[in-house]
């Protein structure tokens, strides 16, 4: 593992990414920064951060020919990683909220955002961005986000939540081809927010919907139960849970 510290810089990821373009990455290659000025989230949107308040990460991982139908494991393990890292960090009731938004006490304290590299039916290697609000305080367009200090009460250092957060997410990521993924998948399962309970979604064409998340295809798609007792798979962007 090689671990870079960068004063500023725009997105880790977009760092990590360049520079893969242009020389041979060591595996583990890992970038953090003190201040990301265009921090990037799903679905093309930003990602908030407050110096000295919010860790911002990326690792470069290479994914050893992992098939591309495969690539959701690759998101398992690394919001399995996050949240076995806030658990021992102490922080109560986190949850995945699917696909990989991690929460504690139902409110957003970490982002996850997987770029993959594809060959050839392949994924080459992942960027594997990571977003934790540590010590923020407010979230003023961000109802639904809250930070480790906000949930706890208690100040958190930066660095033991990067070395926490980051040894527990490789260690899950060498578990990637898991001999058992069935076992695997119902761990991250597990960990579903509202898995069982009746919740309110919003379709794509933005109608509202009532179904209960019964878990996710071994292609990570959400399966949700609706009331006439179907089951359902849906892709990020055909699907939001609304709180
Ligand atoms: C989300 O929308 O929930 C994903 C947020 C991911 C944010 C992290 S911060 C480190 C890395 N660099 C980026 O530009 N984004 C990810």
């Amino acid at each position: 593992m090689k671990i870079i510290k960068i004063s500023a810089i725009g997105s880790t990821n977009d760092y990590l990414k360049k520079q893969a373009k242009t020389i041979p990455l060591e595996d583990e290659t890992v970038v953090q920064t003190l201040h990301q000025t265009q921090g990037k989230g799903q679905m093309g949107a930003s990602w908030h951060f407050d110096i000295g308040k919010s860790l911002a990460f990326s690792i470069f991982k290479q994914t050893d020919g992992l098939p591309i139908s495969n690539q959701f494991w690759v998101n398992f393990a690394v919001s399995l990683g996050v949240k076995k890292g806030l658990d021992l960090l102490g922080i109560p009731k986190v949850s995945i909220k699917w696909p990989n938004d991690i929460l504690a006490d139902g409110k957003k304290v970490c982002g996850i955002l997987v770029e993959n590299q594809f060959q050839k039916g392949y994924i080459e290697h992942s960027i594997i961005g990571i977003g934790i609000n540590v010590n923020n305080t407010s979230f003023p367009e961000f109802p639904q986000a809250s930070s480790l200090l906000l949930t706890t009460g208690v100040h958190f250092s930066l660095d033991e939540v990067f070395e926490k957060v980051l040894q527990a997410v490789l260690s899950e990521l060498h578990q990637v081809k898991v001999s058992n993924p069935e076992a695997y998948k119902k761990q991250y399962e597990s960990y579903l927010y509202k898995i069982g309970v009746v919740c309110a979604f919003e379709d794509i064409e933005r109608k509202m919907f009532q179904g209960i998340i019964v878990g996710v295809s071994n292609n990570g798609l959400l399966l949700v139960k609706l009331q006439d007792n179907t089951v359902k798979e849906y892709r990020l962007k055909e699907i939001k849970m609304l709180y």
